[in-house]
Parts: structure tokens; C-alpha cells; sequence
């Protein structure tokens, strides 16, 4: 007869599989802190972005996304979960407590969407022409929604454009400051474990030197505009307010509508510097008909060719027992 496994064997793994989340830059900043039977989830802010997300907004969300693998994990697992969202002033790190009730008798439904946690990967090149199907955008608008965010695709050759413009304005605003282009070299890695945004060993230091000390939102932003416009689908996902807790769902619903996705073969890529460049950030919400605060621009559609998987870091710098 198999053995059950402990509760620590089994908080590992849960663990293992929410470290599957994107994060911005691939910073994983994450910390998890196991007891019994409950995992917090606390934010690393030794792993922050000053520049490129000054407030910790984008840092949040990729914890949010964390969270939501590690309840989809448990709930593979037949677990049953308490998710208690805890961002509070005066513990602003100590982001949730997930506690494990007990084994359920019945398979929750969405336990199938784990499935997905280890094939959702960023696709960076350009996706194949052909159009995303109705069935799978109202399934990812659903899931936003089922996060208390809302995913709204962009519809029609105008509000495209517009917002194709804005991620070419987004490049140049970034790539013209010294500080910004400095902090995303420092996280530009040739390790094939561990952290950043992996580049190859043979063109590592041009690529750092370059990116370091030359202004390039040009090339980037004519880039950024021929993956835009030949995305099938662009889709702005927001919340109605603005501090931790709605990071926080943001992440959440990040995580669901990319894994919804993943569920009809789609994958996803970011498009957040006009997000991310505060003065362009009301354009994105007009957008949206100004409503609530736009969080993450994604663009959607079918890779032509399989993604290899970025490095995470080791799960023992991540976890820490109570
Ligand atoms: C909140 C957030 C913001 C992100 N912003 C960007 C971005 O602006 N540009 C980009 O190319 N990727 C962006 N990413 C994707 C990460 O770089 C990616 O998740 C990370 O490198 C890990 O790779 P993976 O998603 O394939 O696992 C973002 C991810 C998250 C969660």
C-alpha cells in the first residue's frame, strides 16, 4: 500500500509547483514560510525593481500569480484550501496564508487547470496568423473575472493602433533612461538556474554592455510594434482600485486567464510598458473606456515552435519552516 506524504513532503511540492509563476523579469520574488498545515506567501522586496516598478505593483502581481499555482496545486492534490488575502500597512510583506482544511472527498473542477502550471511559458517570438477562437477568449475574460479583475481584448483595427502606438512610446520613454536600462542588464543572466532573463553565454557581455549603455527603444520599439501588430489578439487586464489587494487579485487573475489559455493552446507575452511608464498609464485606461486601472497588457495567440522553460531558483532559498 502507498505510503501517504507527510505534510512537509507535500508542502514542498505544493511550493515547487507555485514557483512555476512568471514574474517580472523573472525576479521570483517570493518567500514562503510553511507551518502546520498553512503556507504564507510573503513578498521579497530584496528582489524589487525600483526602477522599473517603483510602487512594488508588478512585484505583487507576480506573487498573486505564485499564490493562484500553489491553490491550484493543492487543489489537485485534493486538498481543501483557505486562500485569506492578508496585505495589511502594517505587515505589507505577509501577502496570504493558504491553510489546508483537510482532503476533500470530490475533485474540485479547477483542480485541472494545474495541469497547465508546467506548460504556461512567456513566448517571446511571434505567434502563428491564424485568429484566437470566441470559445477561448470569453473562457480567459471569464477567468479574469472569476479573480475579481476583468481582462478586456481589444477589438477592431483603432484600438489596436492605439495601443501599438503607446507600447512603441512606452519603449522610448524606458530605453532613454540610463537607470532603467542598467537595472534590466543587472538581471540579464546567462545562468541556466536560478533567476533574471537567461541570455546565451556566447553573446552575454556584448548584450549586457549594449543594453547598459545604449539607447535602443528605436530598435526595441520597431520590434515591440511587428510582435504587436501581428499578435491575433491584445487584451488589457485591470482591476477597479490600486494597492496591494488588487495586485494581489491582479496576479491572481494573471495566472488564470494565461493558464485558461494554455488550456486551448494558446500562450501569451507582455506588453506592459505603457503600464509601467506612469504618464502613458491613463492612454492604456482610455483604452478600456477609462474604466478601473489597467495592470498588465498581454498579447495572445498560437507559437509556432515549442518554448523552453526559464530557471527557477532553488526551492530551499524560497522556503523557510515556522
Ligand atoms: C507582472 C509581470 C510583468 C511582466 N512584464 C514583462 C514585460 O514587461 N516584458 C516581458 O517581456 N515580459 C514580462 N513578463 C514576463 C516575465 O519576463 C517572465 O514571466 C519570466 O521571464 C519567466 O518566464 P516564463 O513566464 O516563461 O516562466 C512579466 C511577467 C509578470 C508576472
Amino acid at each position: 500500500m502507498a505510503v501517504a506524504p507527510s505534510w512537509s513532503e507535500q508542502a514542498v511540492e505544493l511550493v515547487g509547483r507555485a514557483v512555476m509563476a512568471p514574474s517580472s523579469h523573472n525576479t521570483q520574488p517570493w518567500f514562503f514560510l510553511l507551518g502546520e498545515p498553512y503556507v504564507d506567501l510573503l513578498a521579497d522586496r530584496t528582489r524589487a525593481l525600483p526602477v522599473n516598478d517603483p510602487d512594488g505593483r508588478e512585484l505583487t502581481i507576480s506573487c498573486g500569480c505564485a499564490l493562484l499555482n500553489l491553490v491550484l496545486a493543492a487543489a489537485d492534490r485534493d486538498l481543501q484550501v483557505e486562500n485569506r488575502l492578508l496585505p495589511d500597512p502594517e505587515e505589507p510583506d505577509w501577502l496570504s496564508r493558504v491553510s489546508i482544511t483537510r482532503n476533500t472527498a470530490d475533485r474540485v473542477p479547477e483542480a485541472d487547470l494545474a495541469r497547465f502550471i508546467e506548460e504556461r511559458r512567456t513566448c517571446r517570438t511571434r505567434f502563428e496568423s491564424r485568429a484566437v477562437e470566441q470559445q477561448a477568449v470569453d473562457a480567459m475574460v471569464e477567468a479574469a473575472a472569476a479573480e475579481g479583475a476583468w481582462l478586456r481584448p481589444l477589438i477592431g483595427d483603432e484600438l489596436r493602433r492605439r495601443a501599438v502606438n503607446l507600447v512603441v512610446e512606452g519603449d522610448a520613454l524606458q530605453w532613454s533612461d540610463p537607470e532603467w536600462r542598467r537595472e534590466l542588464a543587472e538581471w540579464m543572466h546567462t545562468r541556466s538556474e536560478g533567476d533574471g532573463l537567461t541570455i546565451s553565454a556566447f553573446t552575454a557581455p556584448v548584450a549586457q554592455m549594449v543594453v547598459r549603455n545604449f539607447n535602443m527603444g528605436s530598435n526595441v520599439g520597431s520590434k515591440d510594434r511587428g510582435l504587436a501588430e501581428n499578435s491575433p489578439l491584445l487584451a488589457v487586464l485591470g482591476t477597479d482600485g490600486d494597492g496591494p489587494r488588487h495586485w494581489l487579485a491582479a496576479g491572481q487573475a494573471l495566472q488564470r486567464v494565461l493558464l485558461v489559455g494554455c488550456s486551448f493552446g494558446l500562450r501569451a507575452s507582455y506588453l506592459n510598458q505603457p503600464i509601467q511608464v506612469a504618464s502613458l498609464r491613463s492612454q492604456v485606461s482610455e483604452l478600456v473606456d477609462g474604466e478601473g486601472l489597467p495592470q498588465i497588457l498581454l498579447r495572445f495567440g498560437y507559437a509556432p515552435q515549442p518554448l523552453s522553460p526559464t530557471p527557477r531558483r532553488p526551492l530551499a532559498d524560497v522556503i523557510e519552516w515556522s
